[in-house]
This record gives C-alpha cells, structure tokens and sequence, in this order.
C-alpha cells in the first residue's frame, strides 16, 4: 500500500523531505525612525519602536548579528519640514541620507534598502504630488511626481544606499530611477519595485506610525484593486522590461495567490511585505494568550515562503532569527 505518512514517521525523515525551510537570511526587517533623541514606543505597533538615528543602528546592527541581511527605512518627517511637492524627500542633509550613512559607517556590509515615496513628506500624506481641480477633485500627478522620486532615489543613492524601492505606485517610476541612476554613476545600486501594491486596509498601523495617512482621499488610484490579480502579472511584466531588479508583492498573507502566479510568470527574485496589520493580528492574538506565537509567526512566514517568495519583510524579523537559531 501505498502510505504518505511514511515520509512523515520520525523528526529526521520530516527534516530530509521538507520542501520550505526559513532562515534569517530570508529577511528584511523595516525600521521606523525620528529626528528626536529618544526611542518612542508606537502605539498602534504593540513591540515596535520608533528609533532615534542613533537607536536605529544599533537595532540594524543587533538584526544584522543574528543574520538579517538587510533592513528598510521608514522615517517619520517633522510636521514642518512637510511641502506639497514634498522638496525634503531629496535633502541630502535629510534624516534619511544621515541614517543611511550612519548604518554604512556602522556596518559597511548591511544592506541598507530605502523607501522611495513622498508620503512621508508630502503635506496632504499621498505617496505622489497632488492637485486640485476646479471640482475641488483630488488628482495625483504622475509624471511630475516620477520627477520628484528620481532626485528622491539619486540623494538615497549618494547616501550609499544598495537598494532603493519604490512604493508609489506611480506608472514609469522605474525605468525613469534606472536611467536617473545610470545617468548618475550609480549602476550597482538596485530597484526593488513594488510591484503588485494593493489599496490594503492592513496599512492602518503603520500610517499610525509614521502619522502619514492621506489628509483627504485614499490611495485607490494609484495602489492595486484588492480584486485583481491579471493586473498584478502586468505590472510584473512592466517592471521586468523597466529594469528592476527584484519584484515586491505587499501586503503577503492575504496575496499569497499572486506571489504565486507572480512567481510562475518571472525569473526575478520576488520579495513579499508581511505588513502592520498582518503583525498586529499575529501580535495581539498570542498577546490575548489565544495564539502561540513563535508557532504562528513562524508558520505565517513559512506559507508566504512556500507561496514563492525568496525574502520577506517582516517586522518579526529579529524575533524570528532568534527562534530559528
Ligand atoms: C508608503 C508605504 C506604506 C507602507 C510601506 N510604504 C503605507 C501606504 O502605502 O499607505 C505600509 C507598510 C506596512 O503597513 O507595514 N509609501
């Protein structure tokens, strides 16, 4: 007879035969950061911390000895540093380009990845430069915010950033970083595109954290439709032929359906974004007593894997590193 439970009789015969494994090396770990000396704790992300420059590297250096490769920067902008055209985004004195150079002087061998969107800086809290037609409608501009995220991506870039990653949503924005790159000297530093962004609910803790939810409107003409998934394939096939380098899918847990068709139609490393929401069910469920949390985090993390993502962000990345140890 035929029996599949063979294969799953003793601990070392279930080690030979398993197909997915995790290691820290499969993640990134965001990081929130401030200009004020003191690290915050964020209310609306129970666990996560909002960390001075100084903070943030040694929490960057502590992943990076547990084998975290890589670790994405959020900041959170001064209510008065923040523009319509959002001109702090490209400060080369900025707390962005400090931070980064900070983490290189620290840690020359961390990957040191960046944001590339205006939300954070742009005074109505969209991820692109909006105007106001004579219906008093909300329009976000494309090509002029793509102008905006190139000087964006070139002050991450002479910051000495490795990757920059995009997160608009806004049409052409990778070819044009690429070429800005290039054009600039900058041809090893890489494009992680967010590639299939949904206009997701699970965003709601981190806007909360960085206070960068929209003024006004949302965010459903530039991020994806949560019902679509062609639509996902052909970003991916825009994104390939612009040039990036690695693809994103955001949020991870409730799309594993498109890491999985996305992983069917490319060749590029697929990196999916396991979100504050996501966190913040897992989190308050085994807070609540009602989850064992070292087993769900490490099974959530495990499907989003299995589904064909080769990295995950994750803001249980240190967390899990010292569970897999
Ligand atoms: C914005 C950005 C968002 C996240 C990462 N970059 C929020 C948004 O699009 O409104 C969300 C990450 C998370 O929820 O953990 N450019």
């Amino acid at each position: 007879m035929i029996r599949p439970r063979r294969n799953r009789r003793t601990p070392a015969i279930r080690d030979l035969v398993r197909e997915t494994t995790l290691s820290a090396k499969d993640f990134i770990l965001p990081v929130f950061f401030h200009e004020d000396a003191e690290n915050t704790p964020i209310s609306s992300m129970p666990g996560v911390t909002r960390w001075s420059v100084d903070g943030l590297v040694k929490e960057a250096g502590e992943a990076f000895a547990l084998g975290v490769p890589a670790v994405v920067l959020f900041p959170k902008i001064e209510e008065a540093l923040k523009t319509s055209h959002a001109e702090e985004s490209h400060n080369d004195d900025g707390l962005v380009p400090r931070a980064i150079r900070a983490l290189k002087a620290a840690y020359p061998k961390l990957c040191v990845i960046t944001d590339v969107a205006l939300d954070p800086y742009n005074s109505d809290g969209h991820d692109g430069i909006v105007q106001r037609d004579g219906q008093g409608e909300l329009h976000i501009l494309n090509d002029e915010t793509v102008e905006v995220l190139c000087q964006q991506a070139l002050c991450h870039a002479r910051a000495g950033a490795d990757i920059v990653s995009p997160s608009d949503m806004m049409d052409g924005r990778v070819a044009a970083i690429r070429e800005a790159l290039d054009s600039e000297g900058f041809q090893h530093v890489s494009i992680l595109s967010y590639t299939a962004k949904y206009a997701s609910a699970f965003y709601g803790p981190f806007r909360g954290a960085l206070d960068s939810a929209p003024k006004e409107g949302d965010k459903k003409t530039y991020q994806m439709d949560p019902g679509n998934s062609r639509e996902a394939i052909r970003e991916t096939l825009l994104d390939e032929a612009e040039g990036a380098d690695m693809l994103m899918v955001k949020p991870a847990g409730p799309y594993l359906d498109i890491i999985y068709r996305m992983r069917e139609t490319t060749t590029l490393p697929i990196a999916a974004y396991q979100v504050s929401g996501e966190y913040l069910m897992l989190k308050t469920a085994a807070a609540a007593g009602w989850l064992d949390e070292k087993a769900i985090v490490l099974e959530s993390l495990t499907g989003i894997k299995r589904a064909g993502a080769d990295m995950i962000l994750t803001y249980f990345a240190k967390q899990a590193a010292v569970w897999l140890r």
